[in-house]
Parts: C-alpha cells; sequence; structure tokens
C-alpha cells in the first residue's frame, strides 16, 4: 500500500469480491458505494450493483460514521464480509485502500484503522508555461486521488500564457493564451534561440466546472491560482492599461522574472477584483491563490502613478506597496467568504491578517509565518520542486531546470520544522509537490517527473512518521508502479 496505512492488523482468511456483488451501504454512503462498485467492476470486469440496506449482509458494506479525524477510516475485511467506515472522504479512502488491496478478486483478511497526518496533501500544476490538455487534467486528479491526495493547486496564469476562460475581459485567452513561439533549451544559456511554433491553449468555464466536479468526486479541492502584482505579462498583453506603461508587451517567449507587472491603480483592483469574482463562481475551494512572489519593482520606482499611490497610502517603500496591494486583493477574497493563499513574498512590507503562507524560498518564510500565527503550506525548492532533476546522473535525464530531488530525498522530507514548538506546528497545514512546467512540455513529461516521487510525498504526508522506512517503501512501490502501468498504459 501506498500511503501505507497507520495501524494494519492482519487477520486469518480471505474475502472473495467475485462472489458478492451486491454492495450494501446506509442510505448517506450511497455515492461512496456506488464510486466504489464502479471501480471494482472496472477492476473485475464483474457487474457490481449498489443496495441500500442497514445491517452487513455478508458483503461489501459502508456506513457513514464520525471518527475521531475527519478523513479518518476503518476497513475490516473478513471471509465473513468486508465493512467500511468513517466520513463520506473517509469512506473514499477506505475504498481506495480496498482497491490497492485486490489479489485478483481476493482481498487478505485484515483490520486497518488510518488516517492522514497532514490536511493539505497535494500537487502544483503549471499550465501557463506549458498548456496541458483537458483529459490529461483529470488523469492527474485520478493519480492523486489513487494516493489519497486532496489538493490540486492550478497555476492557471503566468507572463507565458493565460489559461482560464473570463467572461468579461476576453482578450485574456484571445491574447493571453497564445505565444508566438518558444525558448529552446536552458533559460540560462546564451544567446537565446527560439522555435518558431505558436504555442497557447485555454480552459472554458464549462471545462474547469467539470474538473471541479471531477475532482469534488474524488475529494480533491482545485485551489486556483491567479498570478499577481508580477508574472503578469499575459495579462498585460491582452489589457495593457493595467500596466505601468501603457505599452502592451507580448505574452512572453522565454522564461525568468519578468519586470511587466500590474500598476496599483484602482482600475487594475476592479479588473482584479472582477476576474477574482468569476474564478470564485468556478472555484468552490476554500483558498484562492494570489502568486504574489517575484514581484520586481522597478515599474514601481519609476511610475509617476505608482510613487503618488504610495504617498497618498503612506507607504514607506515598493515592499509596502506590495504588502498594501496583496492586502486589498486579501480584502477581497475575505469579504467573498474565502481565504487567500500566496508565495512567501506577501510576507514582504508585512503580512496581511488571515493569509495562508506557501513557503518555497526555503521554510524560512513559513516559520516566520507559523510563528506569527499564520497558516503555511511547506513548499521548499529543496524538497518538493518536481520541476528538478531526479537523479544523482542529470546529464542521462531530459533538460530539467536544475536541482537535484531524488526519491530519497522527497520520502525523507519532514513538513515540520524543528524551530517550531507544538503550538506553532498546527500551523504547518502539510506540503504539495510543485511541477513547473518550463521544461516539462506534455502530459508525459508530467508523468515521468511526478512520477515516482509523488509516491513518496504521499506517504509523507499521509502516513504517521514513525512508519517511515525507505527501504520498506521501495519494496511497495514496485507492485504499486506496475499496478498503475497496467492500469493506465494496460501494459
Ligand atoms: C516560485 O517558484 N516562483 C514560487
Amino acid at each position: 500500500m501506498i500511503p501505507i496505512a497507520n495501524s494494519v492488523a492482519i487477520l486469518q482468511g480471505s474475502f472473495d469480491c467475485s462472489s458478492h456483488l451486491t454492495i450494501t451501504c446506509s442510505q448517506e454512503a450511497f455515492w461512496e458505494a456506488k464510486k466504489l462498485a464502479v471501480a471494482l467492476e472496472q477492476k473485475l470486469g464483474l457487474p457490481f450493483a449498489v443496495k441500500i440496506a442497514e445491517v452487513l449482509t455478508g458483503g461489501i458494506h459502508l456506513e457513514v460514521q464520525q471518527l475521531e479525524h475527519p478523513e479518518g477510516y476503518e476497513l475490516e475485511i473478513r471471509a465473513s464480509g468486508v465493512s467500511l467506515i468513517g466520513s463520506l472522504a473517509g469512506l473514499f479512502y477506505a475504498g481506495q485502500t480496498l482497491l490497492q488491496r485486490l489479489n485478483g478478486s481476493r482481498l487478505e483478511a485484515v483490520k486497518i484503522v488510518d488516517s492522514p497526518r497532514f490536511t493539505w496533501r497535494g500537487s502544483h500544476l503549471d499550465v501557463s508555461r506549458h498548456f496541458m490538455p483537458f483529459a490529461f487534467l483529470k488523469k492527474f486528479v485520478d493519480l492523486l486521488a489513487k494516493h489519497k491526495m486532496n489538493i490540486l493547486h492550478l497555476h492557471l496564469t503566468d507572463d507565458q500564457g493565460w489559461r482560464l476562460e473570463i467572461k468579461k475581459y476576453p482578450r485574456l485567452t484571445e491574447i493571453g493564451a497564445w505565444r508566438k513561439k518558444t525558448l529552446v533549451g536552458h533559460g540560462l544559456s546564451e544567446p537565446k534561440q527560439f522555435n518558431n511554433t505558436p504555442h497557447g491553449g485555454f480552459y472554458t468555464r464549462t471545462e474547469m466546472l467539470e474538473l471541479v466536479a471531477y475532482a469534488a468526486e474524488r475529494h480533491i479541492a482545485i485551489v486556483p491560482e491567479i498570478e499577481m502584482p508580477g508574472h503578469a505579462t499575459a495579462a498585460l498583453a491582452a489589457y495593457p492599461e493595467f500596466g505601468n506603461t501603457g505599452i502592451a508587451p507580448e505574452v512572453c517567449p522565454y522564461w525568468g522574472v519578468i519586470e511587466t507587472v500590474f500598476s496599483p491603480e484602482e482600475k487594475t483592483f476592479t479588473f482584479l477584483e472582477d476576474v477574482l469574482g468569476e474564478v470564485l463562481e468556478i472555484f468552490p475551494s476554500q483558498y484562492i491563490h494570489i502568486g504574489g512572489d517575484e514581484c520586481p519593482k522597478k515599474e514601481w520606482q519609476e511610475s509617476a502613478v505608482a510613487q503618488a499611490i504610495m504617498q497618498e497610502n503612506h507607504l514607506e517603500d515598493e515592499e509596502a506597496l506590495q504588502s498594501y496591494f496583496v492586502g486589498r486583493i486579501n480584502t477581497f477574497l475575505q469579504s467573498k467568504g474565502r481565504k487567500m493563499i500566496g508565495w512567501d513574498e506577501i510576507l514582504e512590507g508585512g503580512l496581511t491578517k488571515g493569509a495562508t503562507v506557501m513557503s518555497w524560498r526555503g521554510e524560512a518564510g513559513g516559520i516566520i509565518a507559523a510563528k506569527a500565527g499564520h497558516d503555511v503550506v511547506m513548499t521548499p525548492g529543496t524538497h518538493v520542486y518536481f520541476d528538478h532533476y531526479q537523479t544523482k546522473q542529470p546529464e542521462l535525464e531530459p533538460l530539467a531546470i536544475g536541482g537535484c530531488t531524488t526519491l530519497e530525498k522527497v520520502y525523507g522530507y519532514e513538513p515540520i520544522p524543528a524551530e517550531l514548538n507544538a503550538l506553532e506546528a498546527k500551523h504547518v497545514l502539510g506540503s504539495q509537490s510543485q511541477l513547473w512546467s518550463e521544461y516539462i512540455p506534455t502530459p508525459e513529461d508530467v508523468e515521468r517527473m511526478a512520477f515516482p516521487r509523488l509516491c513518496a510525498l504521499s506517504e509523507v504526508l499521509w502516513s504517521d512518521p514513525t512508519t517511515r522506512d525507505y527501504k520498506n517503501f521501495l519494496e511497495r512501490l514496485e507492485p504499486h508502479l506496475k499496478a498503475l502501468d497496467v492500469q493506465y498504459h494496460g501494459k
């Protein structure tokens, strides 16, 4: 099993699913039972039915029960029947465990009591640098669900492409979703070379609503990211009036930290609030990600308008202006009942009330934020950036951005820094992998970079740290990857 369960007691005998094709459940558990029936049907090629019945009738039975942990579950497999209990999410995870334990149509008798260590167990996926087909997003959600992960953080906008249809501002996708060419080779090599292949694409509202529903069925929240005030070139190519120079940039064909940023004017806030308003209609996620990273201050320093806004608002420097910018957006999101999350640069110039921090430049930002009583998601580049090389022989791997984050390093990651006391540690919600796609151009590349590292991360985030044993993990990983291969690639 991956992630490994916290308590597994081996019992006598086994249960044969093929001799009990009716799954029973309580009324509330019906949809979870139905999902399990469909999955079993797909796996075993047998017609499973679901029936609402209050008592265990010798087959598989699901029952909603409040356990100590809201995402926890109990799975008891005996020759005489199988029982799954938990919340709806818990039942889903119990089902994932059951499916992983299937050996043909047989399940070894066992009693499992299990619950996750962290509430934020996810992956980020950058669809701006390279657009990923909609069908792949669903497959990726499936893969996350199989690892009991519950967050897909979609990086929807950046300098190189705007990927979400916004009704009020159609040029965001008409213009902002397309670039004329793309950098070839590594971004640090000079002179820069480009292909001449246009690249782009975007997701419609309808598609994203479908993805949100698809993910919700698998107890996964889609956390959308709309980048501001930096990483805004694609948006400003479409609507230069919300920039500082009045000059329309091109959708950026290369990677890096770009000086083109949003202006801090009222009309820009109106635009961003309109955009976020539509984002909130599509994504019910409690958290909305506003980026906030890598915002060069040059344009604000050179803009008389930005300088006047700083004066009016008694802002000492451009860092304070960034904090003012983020604070305005935070107030807007809070007024709509949502929580703002951003990369750790939102600490610059003072962290706005109620904001959650994603600590990517190491853990220092996360430690400061947690000590100040803010929630944090630990995403340090050293351990969970899956755009890094994954072996000690990077020259044998396809081109990547750099770094070296091996499977073993991911497996050894501890999201709670030793500097935090028990109370502060409660602010660490969890972690997620980062899949920045500058050098990850296709779905196949995403899979190659995500796996098997994501398997290791799922265990870091779900399982009790006392179960952590790398050798044992590797032994479980081999059949686990084989099963994924059979399911997705038919081999
Ligand atoms: C980041 O990697 N710029 C958050």
